[in-house]
């Protein structure tokens, strides 16, 4: 099957690998073109434009930063794609609220809109162990799952568009605060001297451990951020995305907006492409 895919940053390009990797043919799109060029190699084809990539195939699969990227896209002040027989199928993280309304326009323009937001990071996209989590329609599901296990095993129909789009912020909003959760404990142990590998011994076989804390463990105890897999600013960007979502809602948010301000004085450190564990910087400040 043809498919296009818009978006081959540090998630979209093994994504793009491995629909290679599975035999279909693949057209990609990326608004900075030198992070496209190396999949022209594996048998891509590199698209001049986002419209003509949209065009060339029945599918197109978004992973760019977040809905108004979408939307540049999609929806641009000249030259809009023809939506008329395709579908697009968004994968990035983005509000369920801003979801809603893309299939909203997508289908004002006789297109068919749904989205598949996923758990994991690069590893996991590369060895084919994303959770997919899709939002869509029982037709939908039924069109594309079996493409969608290209990506993970299986994938999960949550209910319809949106619906997925909240449970991955849900699950965002848990990353960011066990990594400040964490990243207080440890500081606090280290800071009066306990031992850390006590602290672990006692915190390891207790209902308190979460395996994320080990997978971040090497990278505080280092103040190791670089080769992110996924950045401070894009959990930064899923917290204020969640926020939006939880204050609408009308939920007690005071908690998360502490680790906003943490998010972003981490960014105000530089630290905003680093890995999201860098918080740790501001939780624990060197030379304090
Ligand atoms: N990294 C992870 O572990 C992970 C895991 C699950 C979900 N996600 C989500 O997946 C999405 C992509 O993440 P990523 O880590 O791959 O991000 P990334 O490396 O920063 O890539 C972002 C992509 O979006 C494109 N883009 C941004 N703004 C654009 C615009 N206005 N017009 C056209 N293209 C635009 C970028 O193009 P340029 O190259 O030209 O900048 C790039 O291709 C995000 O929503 C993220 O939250 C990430």
């Amino acid at each position: 099957m043809q498919i296009t895919l818009i978006g081959t940053g540090l998630m979209g390009k093994p994504m793009a690998e491995r629909l290679l990797g599975s035999g279909h043919d693949v057209v990609v799109y990326n608004r900075t073109p030198e992070k496209a060029k190396p999949l022209e190699a594996l048998g891509a084809t590199i698209a001049p434009t986002a419209t003509h990539a949209i065009q060339a195939s029945p599918l197109t699969i978004f992973m760019v930063t977040d809905a108004a990227a979408i939307r540049d896209i999609v929806f641009p002040p000249r030259g809009k794609p023809n939506l008329q027989g395709r579908t697009i199928l968004q994968m990035g993280t983005i509000a369920p609220g801003e979801s809603v309304a893309l299939a909203q326009e997508v289908r004002v323009g006789i297109g068919d809109y749904l989205e598949a937001p996923v758990l994991g990071s690069i590893a996991e996209v590369r060895a084919g162990q994303l959770i997919v989590m899709v939002g869509g329609s029982a037709p939908q599901w039924d069109r594309w799952v079996d493409l969608l296990k290209c990506f993970g095993p299986e994938p999960l129909l949550v209910g319809p568009v949106g619906h997925a789009a909240g449970l991955k912020l849900a699950l965002n909003q848990l990353i960011a605060s066990h990594i400040a959760a964490f990243s207080l404990s440890l500081s606090l142990i280290q800071r009066l001297g306990v031992d850390v590998e006590v602290f672990l011994k006692v915190l390891r076989p207790s209902p308190l451990a979460a395996p994320m804390f080990e997978k971040k463990l090497p990278r505080l105890l280092d103040r190791n951020y670089a080769q992110p897999n996924f950045p401070t600013a894009h959990l930064l960007k899923d917290v204020n995305l969640f926020l939006h979502a939880a204050e609408a809602a009308n939920l007690e948010t005071s908690a998360l907006k502490g680790i906003r301000s943490l998010l972003e004085k981490t960014l105000e450190k530089g630290l905003g492409e680093m890995d999201y564990s860098s918080l740790f910087e501001t939780v624990n400040p060197r030379n304090s």
